[in-house]
């Protein structure tokens, strides 16, 4: 299948703007999210961290419950904003991997500055609903 294309400074932009509602009182670190839907449309996160500590959402996890409670499922790429280029936890590359290992992910900085990979690449031999056939 050929991926859509898709600007993706425009997208970068738009998971920096949501890092700046990240709710990270205790860890301090920021992460903004930003999902592109084959519709088109971009849904955004950010962490959102609770004194319960593992109560916290991760930025891309917010995002993607976003978009799959407003009713989308496919989806083109991801970007992941932090300060200094972090890239996703094992938990947000699992969720992510539940909807396609083609989703584009770029890993960015606050300088905006990014690195681009793919679900396939960060969650290799991942475990998926054809396993439970
Ligand atoms: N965090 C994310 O939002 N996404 C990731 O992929 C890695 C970690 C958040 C969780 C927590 O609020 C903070 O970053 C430090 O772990």
């Amino acid at each position: 299948m050929t991926r859509p294309e898709f600007d993706r400074e425009q997208l970068v932009r738009q998971a920096m703007e949501a890092r700046r509602h990240a709710y990270a009182p205790y860890s301090n670190y920021q992460v903004g999210a930003a999902l592109l839907g084959v519709s088109g449309r971009v849904y955004t996160g950010c962490n959102v961290e609770n004194a319960v500590y593992p109560l916290t959402t991760c930025a891309e996890r917010t995002a993607v419950v976003k978009a799959v409670s407003e009713g989308e499922r496919d989806f083109v790429a991801i970007v992941v904003a932090t300060e200094n280029g972090g890239t996703p936890c094992g938990s947000c590359r699992q969720t992510l991997r539940e909807f396609g290992e083609q989703i584009v992910v770029l890993i960015a900085d606050a300088t905006g500055a990014y690195q681009e990979t793919t679900v396939a690449d960060l969650l290799p031999g991942s475990f998926s609903a054809t396993d439970l056939d």
